[in-house]
């Protein structure tokens, strides 16, 4: 069986990765196809350097656009390849651009798609993920949902029970397989004069908060008065895109510590020994939930429903009041939850439901 792998932003790389090492392992035929949606490189070569992947067959180099724009270079140049490779399965992860386009010009080409973490929705069609993750899901034959909630959502939309599977999340055993390497080689937290459990970690891009000026500005108050009634150091690692949309609005958060994007290490060290997260990420929701780590959600929805209910994640939306009242919530709680999101054994589930064909 010949596999591609289409990915092309950081949490697909993060979360493939497992895939991809347990492929490795069984030296099965298989290559990866890199969309250059993001192709900065601490956004992108950073983590197949760190995560030691192997280097990709193609890359479209696609570069930044409207969503059309992407979306569109993206279904053209992958179809391409798929001509040329004509490989059985093509295998996605998540809810980007890059994957729904991957989806949408494989199964046009009647080539099976199989979906890493399926079954997401934050039933917010005004997120592009939202988007992208629904027909993505609807385009595959393999959905390999996170979690038996994912799972359930599938069938209610009435994909057949045998295109189902439940893995678990592979953001696990990224986060098993890394977690005492980042320990030991990242320092991450002293190099930043920040002590352990005295600080707060923040990650904020998506485009419904960074794009819109007044939220991007509630936020970013809100933060400033949680860095300023805690006494503790906020810090940013910002995101390009969020960091663009600061200058284009002319804001300048007085109390938070701006960092570049940071790689996988870094960022599992800073994030582990963190006293609490801030954040409207999807993969830091169930990275601070499987590291016990208190998250505050900025947005108004999740598709991660999970840590809500574990107890790890808090929706505090964007009002100022809002994020510091539900800071103060998640910092008198105590952090002990059971991580939903599976063993740490996804990658190799997943390749063996594909090797052994259990597909209906
Ligand atoms: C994309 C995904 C989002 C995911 C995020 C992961 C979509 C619709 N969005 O958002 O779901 O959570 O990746 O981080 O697919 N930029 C750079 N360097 C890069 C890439 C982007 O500077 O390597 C800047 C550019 O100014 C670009 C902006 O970031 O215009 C947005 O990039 P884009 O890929 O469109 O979306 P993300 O915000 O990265
Ligand atoms: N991440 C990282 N460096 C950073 C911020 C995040 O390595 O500076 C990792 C983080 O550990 C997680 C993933 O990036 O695994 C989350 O990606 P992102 O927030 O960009 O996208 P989302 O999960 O929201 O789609």
């Amino acid at each position: 069986m010949k596999i591609a792998i289409i990915l092309g932003t950081r949490p697909e790389i993060i979360k493939m990765a497992p895939v991809i090492r347990e492929l490795e392992k069984r030296q099965e035929n298989y290559f990866i196809l890199h969309t250059g949606q993001h192709y900065s490189y601490n956004l992108d070569k950073v983590f197949f350097e760190q995560l030691r992947l192997p280097a990709t067959r193609y890359n479209l180099e696609v570069g930044s656009g409207s969503h059309a724009e992407q979306t569109g270079k993206i279904l053209t140049g992958v179809e391409k390849v798929l001509q040329e490779e004509n490989p059985d399965l093509v295998l996605i992860e998540g809810d980007t651009n890059s994957i729904l386009a991957g989806a949408l010009a494989a199964v046009k080409l009647h080539i099976k798609v199989g979906h890493v973490e399926a079954g997401l929705r934050s039933y917010d069609r005004n997120m592009p993920e939202e988007i992208n993750r629904i027909l993505a899901d609807h385009c595959s034959d393999f959905l390999f949902a996170p979690t038996e909630k994912a799972k359930a959502i599938l069938k209610g939309e009435g994909i057949p029970e045998e295109k189902i599977f439940m893995t678990g999340n592979t953001i696990v055993d990224a986060i098993y397989e890394n977690l005492e390497i980042a320990r030991g080689s990242a320092n991450a937290v002293s190099a930043l004069g920040l002590k352990p459990k005295q600080y707060f970690l923040v990650t904020i891009h998506r485009q419904e908060n960074v794009d819109n000026r007044a939220r991007f500005t509630s936020i970013l108050e809100g933060l400033d008065r949680v860095a300023a009634e805690f006494e503790t150091p906020v810090i940013y690692p910002i995101h390009p895109h969020s960091r663009k949309r600061m200058a284009d609005f002319s804001l300048q958060p007085r109390r938070l510590m701006l960092a570049e994007p940071m790689d996988f290490f870094s960022f599992l060290q800073l994030e582990s020994s963190a006293r609490l997260v801030l954040t409207d990420s999807g993969g830091v929701q169930e990275e601070a939930c499987i590291l016990t780590v208190p998250c505050v959600t900025l947005r108004d929805n999740t598709e991660r429903p999970e840590t809500l209910e574990v107890g790890s994640n808090i929706l505090a939306g964007v009002s100022p009041d809002k994020i510091l009242n539900h800071t103060r919530l998640m910092l008198n709680r105590e952090n002990k939850w059971s991580n939903p999101f599976g063993d740490g054994k996804a990658g190799k589930k997943i390749v063996s439901i594909i090797m052994e064909g259990k597909h209906g």
